[in-house]
């Protein structure tokens, strides 16, 4: 780890992702013949490449500048000479975030000032109102990350972006009647996906217990079939849109095909993608949103596995990995079937 965070270059791509998790970034850029270099920590700097979408990532935009740090007032005449030489055609959503580290949080609102100080430089006309729209109105989120020394600014068309929150950083309140934090972890996917599961559809949630997953899916009116030897909350176990199959995942078939696979399963993850490809084949379900286990040490090479798993004896399409913000030692893969 470089004493202090390098500069990211001009043209270059900025990677921010996980604390601790800098090495899998930096492998998997590299096998993708991206030429990484570690910035500090939970910053990794690559060559730009068409569709490149590192699973450990979680945010990664185009380097307009690096600016050492300074008094707020200079640096954002910087940062918003930087901005306005942008096309002038793509409405701009300002975002400012720090590696998620101690020493970068320390800094949250310095951060938040800069981009205060930013935003009042910009003609409010240049700006995106409802940021929520970012991908449909064509916008360019414009990332302001602000690093122990150095601020780094640059840009990514937000429907290439990996994530519409700032630094891939989705936080969310826990929803008062979750009964798992693992539901956070669903909203995040489903969050990621054009559309969701609605009332009437079919879902298996295999590994379900003890329903945050499940509970979810039902609060949009989807008939649940959890599939999980240990027990569900009460309320779910009861509820008439719940089928509990309290059997193992690797036994259970359903009846007939469903609208979605959901596995949270903890279990080895090249078994559960074995599993997840035998669904694929037989055509039981046309979505699928997956949590994958990752506690070892050499994660990207089960991930190589995990994919081929998926897509080659699975034919799943679609497949995104993505280490979402409320994933932990894990990754998330989504795909279709058609
Ligand atoms: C991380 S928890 C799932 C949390 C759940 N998604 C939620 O939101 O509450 C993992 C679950 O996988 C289940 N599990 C492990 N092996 C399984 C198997 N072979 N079949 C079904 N469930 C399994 C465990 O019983 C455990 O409940």
């Amino acid at each position: 780890m470089p004493p202090q965070t390098l500069p990211a270059r001009p043209g270059k791509w900025l990677w921010t992702c996980r604390a601790g998790f800098e090495p899998h970034l930096y492998e998997e850029l590299a096998w993708a013949g991206a030429d990484p270099r570690l910035l500090g920590e939970a910053l990794v700097e690559s060559e730009g490449r068409q569709g490149l979408a590192p699973a450990f990532a979680r945010q990664g935009f185009r380097v307009l500048a690096s600016l050492r740090q300074g008094a707020l007032e200079p640096l954002a005449t910087a940062v918003g000479e930087a901005v306005a030489a942008l096309p002038p055609a793509a409405p701009l959503v300002l975002q400012a975030f720090t590696p998620d580290t101690p020493q970068g949080n320390a800094l949250t609102a310095e951060a938040e000032a800069l981009r205060e100080a930013v935003r009042a430089r910009l003609p409010a006309s240049r700006l995106l109102a409802e940021e929520e729209r970012a991908r449909e109105a064509g916008a360019l989120l414009v990332s302001l990350c602000m690093a122990p020394g150095i601020t780094v600014v640059g840009a990514v068309p937000a429907r290439e972006a990996l994530s519409l929150a700032a630094g891939g950083r989705r936080r969310m309140r826990r929803a008062g009647e979750s009964p798992s934090r693992a539901a956070m972890k669903l909203e995040e996917a489903l969050d990621a996906l054009p559309f969701e599961p609605g009332r009437g559809e079919v879902c298996v949630d295999l590994g379900a217990a003890p329903g945050g997953w499940t509970q979810r899916l039902v609060a949009r009116g989807a008939k649940v079939i959890a599939v999980d030897p240990a027990r569900l909350m009460p309320e779910l176990a009861s509820h008439p849109r719940v089928q509990h199959v309290r059997e193992s995942a690797f036994a259970f078939a359903p009846d007939e095909p469903v609208d979605w696979l959901f596995c949270d399963m903890a279990w080895r993850p090249l078994e559960v993608a074995q599993l997840l490809a035998k669904w694929g084949r037989r055509g039981w379900a046309s979505h699928l949103v997956a949590n994958i286990k990752l506690p070892m040490k050499d994660k990207n090479p089960i991930l190589l596995r995990v994919r081929h798993t998926l897509t080659e004896d699975g034919g799943w399409k679609g497949l995104t990995v993505r280490q979402l913000y409320h994933d932990r030692d894990e990754v998330t893969v989504m795909a279709h079937r058609r």
